[in-house]
């Protein structure tokens, strides 16, 4: 079984004052934390230890609200002492992830559907990522990504002008050589360590499989974004989400 790896750090600065003294994980979405919904996306795969990267004014509550309503999940957490990208975010689990291959979630992404078969056929195989892809209309905002066939061809970060309509979701699979090729990452132009760049590392290497979602995805970073998830969720029901 996989472990589990949600990525909570970062400064939430899209949000304005809801992220003044909270954080962005911890904001409301329907009725729970934005958190509960990656966590929920876990927990259907089926994973049971689980850790937390948040920076260190947070760590302590988010964890503190997690083990107190999910007793049933292992957790650990590392702290992100700056926000250096989520590449960086993801390097600080290495020690507590040895040898495994892991699923790695961003704490402010939504998904409707479960992927426990994709984690047992990942789990099984000799990939080296697991990559999902979403058609949006708005690609620029995200990772796109260029696909021929059942290939990725490359992957831009934010591009301003997309060779696709296909966003790189906030959900990773990996295998255990993603800590060697972090660490021959240089920061990107807006001073961050890129997961946009790992991803890329695989495909260079025939490495990187994908699969391109049918259902709901989003992310809840924006007041846009938020209220677009919010209107989902509740449209779906919230039961849906809570595991
Ligand atoms: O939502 C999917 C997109 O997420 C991908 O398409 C992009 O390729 C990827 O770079 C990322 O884009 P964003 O610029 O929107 O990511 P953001 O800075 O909003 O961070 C998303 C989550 O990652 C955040 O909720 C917590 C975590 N994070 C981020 C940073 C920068 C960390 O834990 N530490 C960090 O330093």
């Amino acid at each position: 079984m996989m472990k589990g790896v949600i990525l909570a750090g970062g400064t939430g600065s899209r949000l304005g004052k809801l992220t003044s003294v909270l954080n962005k994980h911890l904001v409301a979405v329907g009725n729970m934390p934005m958190i509960e919904y990656p966590l929920a996306t876990l927990k259907k795969m089926g994973i049971k230890e689980i850790i937390i990267v948040s920076g260190a004014e947070h760590v302590g509550t988010v964890l503190q609200y997690l083990t107190k309503e999910h007793p049933d999940i292992d957790f650990t957490y590392k702290v992100q002492k700056e926000a250096g990208g989520i590449a960086q975010a993801l390097s600080l689990v290495e020690d507590a992830c040895r040898g495994s291959k892991i699923a790695v979630i961003l704490g402010d992404n939504l998904y409707e559907e479960e992927f426990s078969r994709a984690a047992m056929q990942f789990d099984n195989s000799n990939s080296g990522t697991m990559l999902f892809l979403k058609e949006v209309p708005d690609v620029q905002r995200f990772g796109c990504a260029e696909v021929q066939g059942n290939k990725i061809v490359s992957i831009v970060e934010k591009p301003k002008e997309p060779k696709s309509n296909l966003a790189v979701t906030g959900l990773y699979f990996y295998d255990s050589s993603v800590f060697d090729k972090i660490r021959k990452l240089k920061p990107s132009a807006r001073g961050e360590y890129e997961i946009t760049d790992v991803n890329n590392m695989y495909v260079a290497d025939g490495r990187a499989t994908f699969n391109v979602l049918k259902g709901f995805w989003s992310d809840m970073g924006t007041y846009e974004s938020r209220k677009r998830s919010e209107d989902f969720i509740l449209s779906k029901g919230t039961e849906f989400f809570m595991l």
